[in-house]
């Protein structure tokens, strides 16, 4: 596996390759996780060679985030990268994707999709996240790049900026990896207490069950939510936004007749998790 560690590095192992073979991208923030090497599976399916990127990216963090204390690591993640073969590791300097600092560096902004669930709750997130990921496809340029359908709204936001920005690669949703117990498997994870962890499962479990609920019963989707927000909030979470949304537009859902998922968002301690279920 080639190690790309800088812009010029990557520009140039991808002009190196033949016009004719197809490129598959994995974006990740590194701390890989069965989830991440999913993505990775997914897109070598579609394509002949993988690249995976590794980068904290400051711009998507708030003020009061957890940048500084994400996860960072390194060698084992090139390790697994190789073993699920990927073809090339990016993984770029902070000086090399923001050269004038984060705050002087263009930005792409994605209107509406992020104005709510976690547009509201982490200002200014997407903006980072769709700034950067404009970066890498530019600088990746990928046929197919793949996300995870945990971070749904994110999945959502990426697509409508593809399609607004006319950018040449195909997105791939993957469904959610999960642990035995059902818990999204998130780099975030790795911060929860013995406890917390736990408790953690109770999460995805509560949003499949008001899923299912909701499903099966036709239950008016505002009583479900509020029986499993005070669920979740007896049970020792601090519910963050708990909300039944439709998937192609995120426009709040009192009824089922188009494709509606319920998001959710709880803090466990200082440690945020997100997860939803399509209903
Ligand atoms: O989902 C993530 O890990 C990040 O938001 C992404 C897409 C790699 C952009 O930094």
């Amino acid at each position: 596996m080639e190690i790309l560690r800088s812009l010029n590095a990557m520009r140039e192992w991808r002009t190196s390759l033949a016009t004719e073979q197809r490129v598959g991208f994995a974006p990740t923030m590194g701390n890989l996780h069965a989830g991440h090497i999913e993505l990775i599976n997914v897109v070598k399916q579609q394509s002949d060679v993988v690249v995976a990127s590794i980068f904290v990216n400051p711009m998507q963090f708030g003020g009061n985030e957890d940048l500084d204390a994400y996860p960072r690591t390194l060698a084992a993640d090139l390790a697994k990268l190789e073993a699920a073969g990927t073809a090339a590791a990016f993984t770029p300097t902070t000086t090399d994707i923001y050269p004038d600092g984060v705050s002087q560096h263009t930005a792409v902004d994605v209107p509406k999709l992020t104005d709510v669930l976690c547009g509201a709750s982490r200002p200014g997130h997407f903006r980072g996240v769709t700034t950067v990921v404009s970066k890498l496809l530019g600088i990746v340029r990928p046929h197919v790049a793949a996300f995870g359908a945990k971070d749904l709204q994110q999945v959502l936001v990426i697509k409508k900026m593809v399609r607004d920005l006319s950018m040449n690669t195909e997105i791939e949703v993957v469904p959610t990896v999960r642990e035995s117990d059902g818990l999204a498997m998130s780099s975030r994870n790795g911060y929860l207490s013995h406890d917390d962890r736990a408790l953690a499962p109770l999460f995805s479990l509560t949003l499949e069950e008001t899923a299912k609920r909701v499903a099966e019963s036709g239950s008016d989707i505002e009583t479900a939510i509020a029986e499993s927000k005070a669920i979740l909030t007896e049970a020792g979470f601090i519910v963050d936004y708990l909300e039944a949304r439709r998937t192609h537009d995120l426009s709040a859902a009192s009824s089922l007749n188009q494709e509606t998922a319920i998001f959710g968002a709880v803090f466990l301690g200082t440690t945020r998790l997100i997860d939803n279920r399509i209903i």
